[in-house]
């Protein structure tokens, strides 16, 4: 996730913004950039890669003066390079950004008939264009936070940014809507930051900045308003969070902090992206054109580990929405069979890190045999997207905890995204189905905040099952990947033997473990398929197994059977995996914190796997 600093004081800014953008670093990018008042106007210097890059191309081109705004980006629109890195200019101001603009194509064009010049691909440009069409509007007139205010109540979409402008030297103006912003106060200066790390070598004195404010940030002190020009006041907190605590937002550990993350993520890969008044998604950010959509005749999935669960998941949306046939293969087995690809197929490459050698070689052989291939990914121009056809970005900004979490409900939602797509171009799902499944994933976000508000019950429940030495997770339908999700999170962290089975098949096998040592979570919510699933549970209970169900709010017939209820709220099939996941993450996390397992760096795991 893009990282933003800025300062206002009497001290050189540049080095003091750099070494904020160090704390920051935490946060993943791919390029870095700084804009400095120098006297006469603003200078900028920028440099793709590390941190180190851009120390070396301030050393050629020193940046001299006492107000300044730094960043880190993590690319989401255009690739990682040096011309897309931030600060990005326009007449006399830089700005900074971190979020995304859904009105950004819009926007672009109505900029572009007005005869301005994009230099890059970012969305962020356009904020720059306009903020500096505002203050062009009455030339010495206008205010940098006057003209910020105007410029904004144009963009829609989700922002943290960060403006200077050559007029105003001793002046940074920042603003928040749905992305980070902290403002830190000092003795004679002001800082803004990202997250707490990039401030506390200063101070530990911060604003924390709500949704639609706009403030100008002085070395005096701060002054906030609305967008709409509102005054407001914000609460002055103080910080005693160690470095490493303020890293992890707070949270134990990394992987807790980006399992609360979620909501936020997934509504990010959602933004700017559905049009609910048509029930359709956005042709120009799927990565399939209309007419490949309209004549694929087979979806052929492919991934590894977690990004092969969201696949399953993937698959029964793309055959019940986009009516396609559709396969899910692991990846590391395709290159060893003997794959029968066809050039009408429309293979998914699904991995966050794009870069799975597995992953990359089962694309090859689809390549070689004609597919048009699709990546899904995390990571804007990994190894994987470069070498598709075409990308679907997950925007769940960089995941550091070693087990997956956010990056999985971001691909489940960009998933779900691309199976309405597929159903709408080829006239397979009407549009009252779509623009009703589109909503009811538009509103899952706060439904996954309500399921995450209740993880101190999946602290209780991991309590009773830390010494178990096996678990079974069942699930049916869409239940049964997150049943394989909740398996293997389980594995991964807390070393403890999970199995993930498809419910139906229980009596196939597993049904011969179950005793009343052996828990079994069961994905069950009321879906198509809970009654079935409802009598596999009756079936464990005959056996003495301990039942934890995840079950919907209000089944009082649970009440009877399972030992542990975990409710989620009540929800459309559709998008139940992505609030079903959330206690299987929670209940590992847990377990394997209170075995006192590393939990963020799990024993003989790796982030990204690039050996076969
Ligand atoms: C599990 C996990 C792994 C990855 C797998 C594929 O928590 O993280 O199973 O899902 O290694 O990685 P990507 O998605 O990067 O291809």
């Amino acid at each position: 996730m893009c990282g933003i600093v800025g300062y206002v004081g009497t001290k050189d800014a540049a080095p003091l913004i750099v070494d904020g953008l160090r704390k920051l670093e935490y946060r993943g990018y791919d390029s870095a950039g700084v804009a400095v008042h120098a006297g006469k106007g603003i200078e900028i210097v920028r440099a793709l890669g590390k941190l180190v890059n851009l120390s070396v191309a301030l050393e050629k081109h020193p940046l001299l003066g006492t107000t300044g705004i730094g960043h880190t980006r993590w690319a989401t629109h255009g690739r990682p390079s040096e011309i897309n890195a931030h600060p990005h200019a326009s007449g006399p101001v830089a700005v900074v950004h971190n979020g995304i603009i859904e009105n950004h194509v819009a926007l672009r064009l109505e900029l572009e008939g007005l005869g301005v010049r994009f230099l890059s691909d970012t969305d962020t440009e356009i904020v720059a264009h306009l903020v500096a069409r505002e203050l062009a509007v009455a030339p010495g007139k206008v205010s940098l936070f006057v003209a910020a205010q105007a410029a904004l109540r144009r963009v829609v979409g989700a922002y943290a940014i960060a403006v200077v402008s050559k007029d105003e030297p001793d002046v940074i103006v920042v603003a928040r809507s749905g992305s980070p912003l902290v403002v830190g106060l000092g003795q004679g200066e002001t800082l803004c930051g990202s997250d707490i790390p990039a401030l506390l070598a200063h101070t530990r004195d911060v604003v924390f900045l709500e949704d639609g404010d706009v403030a100008e940030l002085r070395a005096s002190g701060v002054r906030i308003e609305t967008v709409a020009g509102e005054a407001v006041t914000r609460p002055v907190k103080h910080i005693d969070w160690s470095h490493v605590q303020a890293e992890r937002g707070g949270y134990k550990h990394f992987m807790l902090k980006e399992i609360h993350e979620q909501p936020e993520v997934v509504e990010a890969t959602l933004r700017g992206r559905i049009d609910l008044a048509e029930g359709d998604v956005y042709a120009g950010e799927m990565g399939v054109p209309p007419e490949v959509a309209r004549t694929i005749q087979r979806v052929y999935f492919v991934a590894c580990g977690t990004s092969h669960h969201a696949a399953i998941a993937g698959r029964y949306w793309v055959e019940q929405l986009a009516k396609v046939p559709a396969v899910v293969e692991l990846a590391s087995e395709v290159r060893y069979r003997d794959p029968i690809f066809f050039p009408t197929d429309l293979v998914v490459a699904i991995s966050q890190s794009g870069e799975t050698a597995d992953t990359m070689a089962a694309v090859k052989s689809a390549k070689a045999a004609g597919a048009r291939i699709l990546a899904l990914s995390n990571v804007v121009d990994s190894a994987i997207p470069r070498s598709a056809d075409g990308a679907l970005y997950t925007h769940a900004g960089p995941e550091i905890g070693v087990a997956s979490t956010k990056c999985f409900t971001t691909q489940l939602a960009a998933l779900l995204l691309l199976a309405v797509y597929l159903g709408r171009r080829r006239e397979t799902l009407p549009k009252e189905r779509a623009q009703a499944v589109l909503q009811a994933l538009w509103e899952t976000p706060a439904l996954m905040r309500e399921v995450l508000g209740d993880a101190d019950y999946m602290h209780l429940i991991a309590k009773r099952i830390a010494k178990a030495t096996d678990v079974l997770f069942l699930g049916r339908g869409l239940g049964f990947p997150i049943a394989l999700e909740g398996a293997l999170k389980l594995k991964e962290i807390s070393y403890a033997h999970a199995e993930g089975y498809a419910a139906g098949e229980m009596k196939h096998g597993p049904i011969a473990l179950i005793d009343e040592r052996m828990p079994i979570v069961v994905v069950c919510p009321k879906d198509a398929q809970y009654d079935k699933t409802f009598s596999n549970i009756q079936e464990v209970c005959a056996r003495e197994g301990q039942v934890i169900a995840i079950a919907t709010r209000g089944d009082e017939q649970m009440l009877e059977v399972a030992q542990h209820i975990v409710w989620i709220p009540a929800a459309r099939d559709e998008v139940l995996p992505l609030l079903t996941v959330l206690p299987c993450q929670l209940l590992s996390y847990f377990v394997a914190s209170l075995k006192g397992n590393d939990v963020d760096q799990p024993r003989n795991l790796a982030k990204t796997v690039t050996v076969e």
